[in-house]
């Protein structure tokens, strides 16, 4: 949701092509305008175009602004329309003051009327211009650019991440409250991004900021200052990211590489986590650590809220009471908490501001949180009193994919440990729970290599809906595989309960319909039932299911075929099919697969 990037490099180097490559790296935060400011001398070139970076980079082939210090942004707008004049960066009235920003200025026309009244002029529509006119307004009272700057930022409400160029000053000023930044430390040079990913290929060292951090960036060293400019220490660390994780490897999408690295991002997830005699080693949390949890409530968005859903499954049928709540809803109604309930924030990439305030009011309320997610020094991951990394690596793909796998294969172990501290007892299903996660990698594996999902994606091309149903933890993977279909595809897709569908929906269904059921080896005589009504009513029906059951197959019209495995893994190798299948149609469709129209991904505005 709006990328900054910049870079500080020994004078004398050029910036542009890593201004321009590291934007590219965070397209997935939002893709509809782009912008650079870059300094060289006294003086900084400010290009900006609508549309995706492509637009910027032709417009830059004309205007060549090199220079050794620049800042850039991809936009995901907020305020005002994507148009040259509202992509980022915005400046002052004398050209001067540069700022990219990330994030929603709550107080703008309050700053705005203020800034017009004394005689300001606004260019474009955003809510972002007032930071370069309070900067250079501050800046005309005296004060010098850092102290312009902490003053204009200290008059924002709201939740930003604001990175600042000026005419005549060698460094990049930055500030974050509420939106991620992250300083990256290279060999000769200093970057600054939302991401990781946008700089990658040049270093994995890196510091996060926190929320009231102010950072000065030279090419040889920087500077983290609370708002007041009292000194704080922000830790430089090294990511365990490799640059050929953020790169599409020789596949057409991102999204397809990453549902290929599946297997070994659930290798990842689960290494090291389960011992060879299947007890669940979580080194962050030894035997015990839950034992006064009386409830647990998780709290995500969008495919997280799936995979939440899954966990309230596998921890339902341990015996332990868990809820979920949609993160968004929960910021309008939170649930009573009392002193034994453990809140669990389910976000891949940290930085949800839904999850975020949802947290936050979990936390002032009482609660023990818990933060499961992607990304070390995430916000998430430091608001919270406790993180679980699902270890998945970069997720570039607008939909989420295999950081689903990741989040849910580690709730598992999560319900697993919570389980045993509560009850006190190993749960019989365990061991064989513990197996399949074992074996899913290569389960995983299997099912892709022998999908079947791109021919039968080209049968079911252009329908009129398709419904995805399943029970138990078939429920929530027919939601997330009706979101994937539809975030990809923008064909109609819903998700249902099994069960739910002779309440109401079957009155949608007819011979234009098809229906993907869902079957984990749980229950699965039932789902046969709803998959003969929906059958006679015309629909077309593709099973999800074990290559060894024919009664299911000879069932459905088409059959889509996973290894036999327990009904947790199960459910994870049939959402692997259906990633295949949405994102099969959506290639045939021509859909721009990576970047969705009007999504983005971490959504950090509420
Ligand atoms: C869908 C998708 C989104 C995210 C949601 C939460 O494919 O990616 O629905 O799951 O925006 O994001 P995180 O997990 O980063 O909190």
């Amino acid at each position: 949701m709006c990328g900054i990037t910049a870079c500080a490099a020994p004078a004398e180097n050029d910036v542009l092509d890593t201004l321009v490559d590291g934007l590219r790296n965070l397209e997935y935060r939002g893709y509809d305008s782009s912008g650079v400011a870059v300094r060289n001398g006294e003086h900084v070139t400010v290009v900006k175009r609508e549309g995706e970076i492509d637009a910027l980079a032709d417009a830059l082939q004309g205007v060549r602004p090199s220079g050794a210090v620049g800042i850039g942004h991809t936009r995901w707008s907020t305020h005002g329309a994507p148009t040259d004049a509202n992509a980022h960066p915005h400046t002052d009235c004398s050209g001067e003051v540069s700022v990219v920003h990330n994030g929603i200025v709550e107080n703008y026309t309050a700053l705005r009327g203020e800034l017009i009244e004394r005689g300001h002029t606004f260019t474009s529509e955003t809510d972002t211009e007032v930071v370069p006119h309070l900067v250079e307004m501050y800046r005309e009272q005296g004060l010098s650019t850092e102290d312009a700057f902490r003053r204009a930022i200290g008059r924002l409400d709201g939740r930003f991440a604001v990175a600042m160029v000026v005419e005549g000053e060698d460094d990049v000023f930055a500030a974050r409250d509420g939106s991620p930044l992250v300083v990256g430390v290279g060999e000769d040079r200093r970057f600054l991004a939302s991401d990781v990913p946008s700089f990658l290929e040049h270093t994995d060292r890196v510091a996060f900021l926190e929320d009231g951090d102010v950072v000065r960036l030279a090419a040889d060293h920087h500077e983290v200052t609370d708002l007041d400019g009292n000194p704080v220490d922000r830790p430089v660390q090294t990511v365990d990211w490799q640059p050929e994780d953020a790169q599409r490897g020789g596949f057409d999408h991102y999204m397809l590489k990453e549902i290929n690295e599946q297997p070994a991002a659930l290798d990842r997830a689960i290494k090291g986590r389960i011992t060879d005699d299947k007890d669940v080693h979580l080194e962050e949390f030894p035997p015990g650590t839950f034992e006064d949890v009386g409830v647990v409530h998780l709290l995500a968005c969008g495919t997280s809220y799936h995979a939440a859903l899954y966990a309230q499954q596998i921890l339902a049928d341990r015996g332990i009471p868990a809820q979920v709540f949609s993160a968004g809803e929960y910021t309008t109604t939170p649930a009573p908490v009392t002193d034994d309930t453990l809140v669990v924030a389910v976000t891949q990439s940290g930085e949800t501001a839904d999850t975020l305030s949802s947290i936050r009011i979990a936390a002032d309320r009482g609660a023990r949180t818990l933060a499961v997610t992607n990304v070390i020094g995430s916000t998430a991951a430091r608001v919270c009193d406790d993180a679980l990394f699902i270890r998945a690596g970069p997720e570039i793909g607008v939909a989420a994919t295999k950081t689903f796998s990741s989040q849910v294969a580690v709730l598992a172990l999560l319900a697993e440990r919570i389980a045993e501290d509560v009850t006190g007892a190993v749960d019989p299903d365990r061991e064989a729970l513990l197996a399949a996660l074992t074996e899913l990698p290569g389960h995983v594996e299997q099912t892709l290599n022998q999908s079947s999902a791109e021919a039968l994606a080209t049968q079911f091309i252009n329908r009129d809906e398709q419904f995805f149903i399943g029970r138990g933890v078939g429920y929530p993977v027919a939601l997330e595989s009706a979101l994937k279909f539809k975030e990809i595809t923008y064909e109609h897709a819903e998700g249902f309960a099994a069960g739910e569908l002779k309440h109401g929906p079957l009155a949608l269904v007819t011979s234009d319909t098809t229906v993907f059921a869902v079957f984990t080896g749980r229950h699965d005589e039932k789902t046969l039932k709803n998959v003969e009504e929906v059958r006679s009513r015309g629909a077309p029906v593709v099973a999800i299911a074990a290559g060894t059951d024919h009664e299911i197959a000879e069932a459905a019209d088409e059959f889509l075929s996973i290894p036999e495995t327990h009904p947790v893994a199960a459910g994870l190798l049939a959402n692997v099919q259906l990633q295949l299948v949405s994102y099969r149609v959506a290639d045939l469709l021509g859909r721009s697969i990576d970047k969705p129209r009007n999504l983005a991904k971490s959504v950090t505005v509420e």
